[in-house]
């Protein structure tokens, strides 16, 4: 821990060093910090721009930055195109395992196919430059098709976790204003259908705007087919229309840089989610870049990003990222416990998995069922691991180090987040590990602890992260409401990201990242807000009022608490407070149940009515309840 007198550090190995593409971290942040522009056009000089940039970062509009201006470009040209005119062709782009052992594998040849006959479907169904499209399924790969078919054609995507229900999927459609939305009849996970397709019909019985509604078929289950709205992805993708140009070739839509590539919604301070909107070139540039030197990514390597595709992890890391740098990316469907808790490991060596990346939960509870399961199989091939989504403990980073990497393979623990785009503070390879660190700055970023003034905080301090400096891949703006960009972002220190994370920094510079400030909840990796959780319990009829808190968990690293006041002629129960976290489950998501309800007769609030949910934190952790002066009597 940070102030730990002696910190456990693991110095790099001479063999990941004598590999590392770049030796030298603080030799690259000093040449950023010289010139920021000209390091990240260096940068932006490995892809194809149909048109060169005028100016590389033009922040005379702060913060409304803008990157690469005047460039033309297509980020899915410079995923696809630009490597099938190479001997890439013929390289695996994607390979993907479904819940039930089925194998498809796609070359950079055939995953441009698919992609380009989408493309023309997509187009033949009037989707233009600049349309939204939804996008809700399961990890099959006509996810990523699905995806950078929209991105060839100047659409912008807006993928939803297929884990969410109906309330969360027909809010974000409707926000978005999407006119088609592409899904599954259902998809596999833990050897159970979620049914995809029936929470689409159920959400569009209030979206007015969706036309279409496009669908894979993975499970096979019966589902109702509206006629003249539902098409199945398959009738599409061999009509006429589809093949309809040689080669089946599609034309590339050639976009400004700062145009809209996608939207994703995530949780913030309110109930209402945010859609933090991403752009063609920026985005590009930023995440290609930290992939490749963060990991140390080599033509050879087999990639393996843990995440669903439907959070910024498997946007930036599965998919962009991945085929930016033309490497092989595996993706796999389903639990990494089905049927064993081997699942995940029996993949690795089958598919000869060279680097891996997954979240801290994820190794905390695959940790629970021993190391015997690991054991059973050579995960020699690894040379390379990473952590993403929360603090990784101590403890989980050790095992993960031993039984995982055999020793031998660096944690890339990265620090980031959806509005980030990209890795901001993140070890390289050649650099020595602090276990629970994210160690320094990704070279170009700036990043400091303020204290509430806005001070910088002595080392070992807690205060605010901060990002004080422009980076590409950073979010544009929310879809619909700048105002709350700048407002939640760039207001509480004029200038400086406000990141809305607690952290340290160590005597080394390392940061030691503590969690969120605000009212955001990481569960299992998985980020809510509070809000959400509340309006979707007072949208039950017996609740008056709710409070929800993230309380530490052994697994999912916070588990949702909720205190609920109940309306008049309304009993706790057992059978009430089940009830209520069902209602919960249904009206955002499985993931975002409660753990645990407590029904109380007032909430602790502010004079002007704000619940204090830090009061409520602190009693539950029976910890000081800090400066109550604004405590209501
Ligand atoms: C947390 C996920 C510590 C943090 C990419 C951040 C982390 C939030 C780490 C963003 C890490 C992510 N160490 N905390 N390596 N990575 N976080 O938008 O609180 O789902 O603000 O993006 O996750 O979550 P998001």
């Amino acid at each position: 821990m940070p102030n730990d007198p002696q910190p456990e550090i693991y110095p790099p190995s001479p063999e990941v060093i004598a590999a590392a593409c770049v030796k030298d971290r603080d030799e690259q942040a000093v040449r950023a910090s010289r010139d920021l522009e000209a390091f990240w056009a260096e940068r932006a000089q490995e892809f194809e721009w149909f048109k060169p940039w005028d100016k590389v970062l033009d922040d005379s509009n702060k913060p409304f930055f803008k990157w690469f201006v005047g460039a033309r470009t297509n980020i899915a040209y410079n995923c696809l195109d630009r490597h099938i005119k190479t001997w890439r062709r013929n390289k695996l782009a994607l390979i993907w395992e479904g819940e039930k052992g089925e194998l498809r594998t796609f070359s950079y040849h055939a995953l441009n196919r698919e992609v380009c006959r989408f493309a023309n479907v997509l187009r033949s169904m009037g989707v233009k430059k600049g349309d939204r499209v939804t996008i809700y399924m399961g990890r099959v790969p006509e996810l990523p098709i699905a995806m950078l078919a929209c991105a060839k054609v100047g659409a912008v995507h807006s993928v939803v976790y297929g884990g969410f229900s109906v309330e969360a999927l027909h809010g974000r459609i409707e926000d978005s204003q999407s006119n088609i939305v592409i899904t599954c009849d259902g998809s596999w996970m833990n050897g159970k259908i979620v049914e995809l397709k029936n929470i689409v019909d159920e959400a569009l019985k209030r979206c007015a705007t969706v036309e279409h509604v496009i669908v894979v078929k993975r499970t096979g289950q019966p589902v109702q087919m509206e006629s003249g709205r539902d098409y199945w992805f398959d009738d599409l993708m061999g009509l006429p229309v589809a093949k309809s140009l040689p080669g089946t070739r599609s034309d590339t839509e050639v976009m400004d840089a700062e145009d809209p590539l996608f939207m994703l919604y995530t949780s913030g301070t309110t109930g209402k989610p945010k859609a933090i909107l991403h752009t063609h070139g920026g985005y590009m540039v930023g995440v290609a870049t930290t992939l490749q030197w963060a990991f140390d990514l080599k033509e050879e390597d087999r990639w393996w990003c843990t995440a669903d595709p439907g959070w910024i992890t498997g946007h930036s890391y599965i998919v962009y990222g991945p085929l930016l740098l033309g490497a092989t990316s595996f993706m796999y469907e389903g639990a990494p416990t089905f049927p064993y808790p081997n699942r995940w490991w029996s993949m690795v060596e089958k598919y000869g998995i060279t680097v891996f990346y997954t979240a801290p939960t994820a190794i905390r509870g695959l940790m629970r069922f021993g190391e015997a399961w690991p054991n059973r199989h050579d995960l020699s091939g690894l040379r390379m691991l990473g952590s993403v989504g929360e603090p990784i403990n101590p403890e989980a980073w050790r095992w993960y180090h031993r039984v995982i990497g055999k020793g031998k393979c660096p944690i890339i623990d990265t620090w980031w987040q959806t509005e980030t785009g990209m890795f901001m503070i993140t070890p390289l390879p050649s650099m020595p590990l602090k276990p629970g660190s994210a160690s320094k700055p990704f070279p170009g970023v700036e990043a400091d602890v303020y204290d509430e003034s806005g001070t910088p905080v002595a080392v070992g301090e807690e205060g605010f992260l901060v990002l004080k400096n422009p980076w590409p891949a950073m979010m544009r703006t929310i879809y619909n409401d700048p105002d709350r960009y700048v407002k939640q972002y760039w207001t509480k220190y004029p200038g400086v990201y406000f990141t809305g994370d607690s952290a340290r920094k160590d005597a080394d510079g390392y940061f030691w990242v503590i969690g969120r400030v605000d009212d955001v909840i990481k569960v299992s990796g998985y980020r809510l807000g509070t809000a959400e959780v509340e309006s979707a319990l007072v949208s039950h009829p017996a609740v008056a009022e709710a409070a929800a808190i993230g309380l530490p968990h052994e697994i999912k690293g916070h588990a949702i608490h909720t205190y609920v006041i109940l309306k008049a002629g309304h009993e706790p129960s057992e059978a009430l407070a089940e009830e209520l976290k069902i209602h919960v489950g249904h009206e955002t998501g499985p993931i975002a149940k409660p753990e645990k309800i407590t029904f109380v007769k007032q909430l602790p609030k502010t004079r002007s009515g704000k619940i204090m949910r830090r009061v409520l934190k602190a009693r539950a952790q029976g910890l000081s309840e800090g400066d109550l002066t604004t405590l209501e009597e």
